[in-house]
């Protein structure tokens, strides 16, 4: 016979512990909630009645239903209230000590047949258990911030970890609506150690001013369709628990760099900028607790009128290449009013080209989401050529040929010859250093990257690659630019993978390491990503449209350039590519897509 989970406690009502006494309360059960003192204890329950009168203003919630939501919650100080629940779950700060001596009390307090559970990120659930006579009662049930949204529930089963136990605990989150990933203990179970390590490097780059914050989160939500950017969600998790987790899987999980805490990071703390929590971390939030960002001195300037200081006037582009980024590339421009000059290398390829743009533009009439006149007139704005000379009197090139340096390199030298002074000359690049092209040419300053993204017409974000050469009138050109593109440019340096890549790759890379490792399943492992963090595609469904051959041509860069140790290609992703496997396009990668 299942257990029967009538009462159970929680011990900490902090960002997490708030919103697992929520989670349960909503599912009928009776919540006994612990706090250390009065006041921490008054901060809890403002927490709980902001989030469910939050739910009641935007209608997911009737009133009567939060007051019987609240009804079941009682909040009380001390641990010894604990006595008759059938379960409690901790959520303290992350410090093994602290859990240690609370789960002894526990021990002492609960019934015999109660089962302990920890909601920790990254401690060890078998030391934690060893701390009670009860070893074999003892489990981890990792919730995701904020718990009443998030779908997944890592339950985590230690050596001694009685199955009834793991089984009763699997049947509960079923009944709170949670979907379940069992796995056994190990430093940031599936879902943090994939993502600590991205987050980490994130805040390392904003610490090298590689990249404003809002650039950073930008390109991480408008690139990859993330719910929220990273240093966001270091905000939202808090930065004094995302050290602490860093710091345990950096000790427990093999002494990764990656993990060890970015300097910055120890520094808020130490000045009490916490995040969400204090009202201050990365970003600076209307009060403490709240979810609403507002400007600070590092609120960069609204509007166009600041994009375009200094920038030069463009009304001519030339678009170089006859792929899908330079397709996709002459469709923007000619859509957004520019004169559009596309030179590919013969009238046929121009046909080609000229087919796909008509193709695109057609799908937008029949979709409603363009006019035929509008199509009809961003057709006429373009000329076809074969010829470079005919980008003499062009404002900007944006070339997008095969990527080669030596192919670019010999493009950029031709393009410095024939344009006239004043041109900015862009690269969409995705790997090779955007300073080696500028090189090529008589006029660094006037080189810039434009990575778009595929496919362009749709993908609403743009890197804008500044070389240690680029002038500031050629970056503010590019910003203006795609401003009138309507897309949102971010500014990063010119280092491999820009923002995006350096940040997304080595996460995927993270993701074969685990499979091949066998701690769990592609299915579980995308499960974890999609549900705990809401990304809008797991790690192994990505690499499969992406491909497997670039996804590992981007790694490999990434690791010779950078020569972190952590960044090696996963054997596993080498083998896959080796045998032809290369995701979607070959038929099969990770998965088998030809039986689907
Ligand atoms: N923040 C996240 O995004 C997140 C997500 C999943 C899991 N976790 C894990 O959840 C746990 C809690 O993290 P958090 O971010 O909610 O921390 P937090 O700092 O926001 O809250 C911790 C709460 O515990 C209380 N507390 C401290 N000592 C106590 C004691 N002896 N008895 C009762 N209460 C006590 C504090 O007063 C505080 O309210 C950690 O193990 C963390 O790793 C955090």
């Amino acid at each position: 016979m299942a257990r029967e989970f009538t009462r159970v406690g929680v011990v900490g009502l902090g960002t997490m512990g708030a919103g697992i006494v929520e989670v349960f309360a909503r599912n009928g059960v009776d919540v006994t909630a612990v706090e250390i003192s009065e006041a921490a204890l008054e901060r809890g329950r403002v927490t709980l009645t902001g989030s469910t009168d939050r739910a009641v203003a935007k209608g997911k919630l009737a009133e009567a239903e939060r007051d019987a939501l609240l009804a079941r919650v009682d909040f009380r100080v001390g641990l010894d209230a604990l006595h008759d629940v059938d379960l409690v779950i901790e959520a303290v700060p992350e410090h093994l000590d602290l859990k240690q001596r609370i789960f002894a009390e526990l021990d002492r307090v609960c019934k015999p047949e109660a089962i302990l559970a920890t909601n920790t990120s990254s401690l060890s659930v078998t030391e934690i258990s060893v701390a009670t006579t009860r070893p074999n009662q003892v489990i981890g049930i990792h919730f995701f911030n904020p718990a009443p949204v998030m779908k997944l529930v890592e339950v985590v089963r230690t050596v001694v970890t009685s199955a009834d136990v793991v089984a009763d605990v699997e049947a509960l989150c079923e009944r709170l609506g949670k979907v379940d990933v069992t796995i056994s203990d190990r430093a940031g179970f599936i879902a943090n150690a994939l993502l600590f390590g991205y987050l980490n490097h994130a805040v390392g780059m904003f610490e090298a001013r590689y990249a404003t914050r809002e650039d950073i989160d930008a390109a991480m939500k408008l690139g990859c369709g993330l719910p929220m950017g990273p240093l966001a969600l270091m905000d939202l998790i808090g930065l004094d628990t995302a050290y602490e987790i860093l710091d345990t899987m950096y000790r427990r999980g093999g002494r990764d760099r990656r993990h060890a805490p970015a300097p910055l990071l120890k520094q808020m703390v130490t000045a009490g900028l916490l995040g969400r929590k204090s009202g201050r971390g990365f970003y600076t939030y209307e009060r403490p607790g709240s979810p609403k960002v507002v400007p600070d001195e590092y609120t960069p300037p609204a509007g166009d009128a600041a994009l375009a200081d200094g920038a030069r006037a463009i009304a001519k582009v030339g678009v170089v290449g006859s792929g899908t980024m330079a397709t996709g590339i002459i469709e923007v421009f000619a859509k957004a009013g520019y004169e559009v000059i596309s030179v590919t290398r013969g009238a046929e390829k121009s046909a080609k080209v000229c087919e796909a743009v008509k193709t695109s533009l057609n799908k937008g009439v029949v979709r409603g989401k363009l006019s035929e006149t509008d199509r009809d007139a961003a057709l006429g704005r373009i000329t076809w050529s074969a010829t470079l000379d005919h980008l003499a009197d062009v404002d900007l090139v944006v070339e997008a040929v095969i990527e080669e340096l030596s192919v670019k390199k010999a493009l950029f030298a031709s393009l410095d010859e024939i344009c006239k002074p004043g041109v900015v000359l862009a690269t969409t690049t995705s790997s090779l250093p955007v300073i080696d092209v500028a090189m090529a040419t008589q006029r660094p300053a006037d080189v810039i990257g434009l990575h778009f993204f595929n496919p362009a017409p749709i993908m609403p974000l743009v890197e804008i690659v500044r070389t240690i050469r680029t002038s500031a009138e050629t970056s503010a050109t590019a910003r203006a630019v795609c401003a009138t593109l309507g897309k949102t440019g971010v500014v990063c340096g010119d280092r491999s993978g820009f923002i995006v890549n350096a940040l997304l790759f080595p996460y995927l890379n993270d993701a074969v390491r685990m499979l091949e490792a066998s701690y769990s399943t592609a299915d579980d492992i995308d499960y974890a990503m999609k549900l705990g963090c809401g990304y809008p595609m797991g790690p192994f469904e990505l690499l499969d449209v992406v491909g497997l051959d670039v996804s590992l041509a981007i790694q490999r860069e990434l690791y010779l350039e950078l020569r972190e140790p952590g960044f090696a290609p996963a054997p596993l992703l080498e083998h896959l590519v080796t045998a032809g496997y290369l995701g979607r396009k070959s038929g099969r990668g990770f998965r088998d897509h030809t039986r689907r």
